[in-house]
């Protein structure tokens, strides 16, 4: 619903060996709600950035939006925000939200003047509390950023690593989601 809101009528769902069956009878081809929905399979869970990869044919090179399937977003102003985004080809986008546990995310690094300088996944001494929520907008060359990674000592593609190539080139926002909407990692 979340993409939705934002007008993204074509979307491909990833799923886990043996959940396509079960996706495809709760949503089908996205039909009676307006939209296109296909279907791939992640066969081993070797990172979200991987999911760029499986996406490729799908993405037929276009600029792309990415959200995790257990993260759900809520809020007054949260269609502005993520629209606004979606308008950026050019550059990609993260949106950071404050908790009390950011070992447990990938945690925002700023600098003095409040810019982001690094992205750390899952750190035992974060370095902010602000978190990087399952919502990423990428440019066009995201399929191509994505086969630059190598797996990372948990044997995944990691997504911080991508929005860190990103942050390197100076062309990730990364944008506050504030107090005012809701964000749960549902795990
Ligand atoms: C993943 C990402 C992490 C991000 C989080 C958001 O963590 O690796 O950077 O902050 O999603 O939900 P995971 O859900 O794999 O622990």
């Amino acid at each position: 619903t979340t993409l939705m809101l934002i007008g993204i009528k074509n979307i491909l769902i990833i799923v886990n060996p043996g959940e396509e069956k079960l996706f495809k009878k709760l949503l089908g081809d996205g039909e009676k709600f307006g939209i296109n929905l296909s279907y791939k399979i992640q066969n081993k869970p070797e990172g979200i950035a991987q999911a760029f990869l499986i996406a490729e044919d799908f993405l037929e090179g276009n600029s792309t939006v990415l959200i995790l399937g257990d993260n759900l977003f809520h809020g007054y102003g949260l269609s502005n925000l993520l629209q606004e985004s979606n308008l950026d080809n050019s550059q990609s986008t993260i949106f950071l939200y404050q908790v009390k546990d950011p070992e447990r995310y990938g945690v925002a690094e700023f600098d003095e003047n409040g810019k982001v300088l690094k992205i750390e996944e899952k750190p035992s001494k974060p370095k902010s509390n602000y978190a990087v929520t399952g919502i990423y907008f990428y440019s066009n060359d995201v399929v191509k950023k994505s086969k630059l990674l190598s797996p990372s000592k948990r044997g995944e593609l990691e997504i911080s690593d991508l929005n860190n190539l990103y942050l390197n080139e100076k062309r990730l926002n990364a944008k506050i989601m504030n107090r005012g909407m809701t964000w749960l990692d549902t795990g």
